[in-house]
């Protein structure tokens, strides 16, 4: 064989290792299935239908994404039926049960409970269908694909930009749901960056509480006990979303406090991006929630398709290794606002600036 075959050849191979590199997912048809995965008949010429199991449509974000999965699954031909179970994790199992008995071809799930939603899988799996976790890891089942951001940079940019303000003093964490694997994901992400400043004796955790149930009011009471346990000497804090964040600003501005202590957020809520721009809130996690509902419905029509999904990135769910995409979060304050959240349409200058 002539060198400039040997060459073209060689070069052939490397763009073939370049172009799979890109897209950190791969696709094959030969699957290792669980028989009764295998033994599924792929719908012919039926419309592919998904189900999408939710735990709550109370944030703002939350209704973002039922809204942008459901255009992005019918914009690829397939349909979608959309179940939310307001926080109840046995109304969640319920309906995915319902889905399930329904024949969903694929289901995608954001678990309330990342424990309690196992069952959801191994039930969908005795059915032959695969489950594809949203935003949120179900553990300790063997699910099929976790798809969401990378929440513990998304802690770490908030206690970036927080530490930068206060490199000193006394902090109050308001963690997010126990029950929610990104609570955990996030908090250690805040103390990737606030322990060696904790080590260094330049910062103190005075209130450190998860928020149940990712309720509003239960973060306000714990913020109001953290100023009242504290004689409100506190010098930060960083809250686990914005809705949260609202709540501890509110506790504040009874104590006239808003504005002269720095608060981190995270989900980029209009209201807190008004807050940011008055200067009640320092700055908030912007997660594209768009690119996430538009990678999520790919993944799972060609899944439900019999396309087997593998990626580079894994995540161990205390089970199993699950195959995962994580995107790249954004951090925002009032300097970045225009170009970030505005700019991507994800609010209007008006709504911000009101
Ligand atoms: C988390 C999610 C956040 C947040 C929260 C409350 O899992 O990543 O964006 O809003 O749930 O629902």
């Amino acid at each position: 064989m002539g060198w400039r075959r040997v060459l073209f050849f060689i070069m052939a191979l490397a763009l073939v290792c370049v172009a799979s590199a890109c897209k950190n997912v791969t696709e094959t048809v030969e699957p290792v299935l669980p028989t009764k995965l295998s033994e599924k008949e792929m719908p012919d010429d039926d419309k592919i239908k998904i189900g999408f199991s939710m735990d709550t449509l109370e944030e703002e974000r939350w209704l973002r994404d039922r809204d942008l999965f459901k255009a992005a699954v019918e914009a690829l031909g397939a349909e979608v039926e959309i179940k939310a179970a307001n926080g109840d994790d046995s109304e969640q199992i319920l309906q995915a049960e319902k889905l399930i008995s329904e024949g969903v071809d694929l289901l995608v799930v954001v678990p309330h409970n990342a424990e309690a939603t196992a069952a959801i899988v191994n039930k969908a799996h005795l059915a032959g269908i695969r489950v594809i976790s949203y935003d949120r890891l179900v553990k300790n089942s063997d699910i099929d694909l976790y798809v969401s951001f990378d929440n513990e940079k998304v802690g770490e940019l908030q206690a970036e930009a927080i530490t930068k303000l206060v490199p000193k003093g006394k902090y109050v964490y308001i963690g997010g749901a126990d029950t929610d694997n990104n609570a955990h994901l996030l908090k250690k992400g805040v103390f990737n960056v606030l322990q060696p400043l904790i080590d260094k004796g330049d910062i103190t955790v005075v209130y450190d509480q998860w928020t149940k149930n990712w309720l509003p009011e239960n973060a306000f009471a714990n913020m109001e006990a953290a100023l009242a346990a504290n004689n409100n000497q506190i010098d930060a804090v960083i809250a686990a979303n914005d809705a949260t964040a609202g709540k501890v600003i509110e506790a504040l501005e009874k104590q006239g406090l808003a504005g002269k202590i720095p608060v981190a957020g995270q989900d980029a809520e209009l209201m807190a991006a008004q807050r940011i721009v008055q200067g009640t809130q320092t700055m908030t996690v912007y997660k594209p929630i768009k690119t996430l509902a538009q990678e999520v419905a790919e993944l799972a029509v060609r899944m439900a398709k019999g396309k087997y999904i593998d990626t580079d990135r894994k995540v161990n769910n205390g089970k199993t290794e699950v195959p995962s995409v994580l995107l790249a979060p954004i951090a925002v304050d009032k300097e970045n606002m225009d170009e970030t959240v505005i700019r991507d349409g994800f609010h209007t200058r008006e709504d911000v600036y009101r």
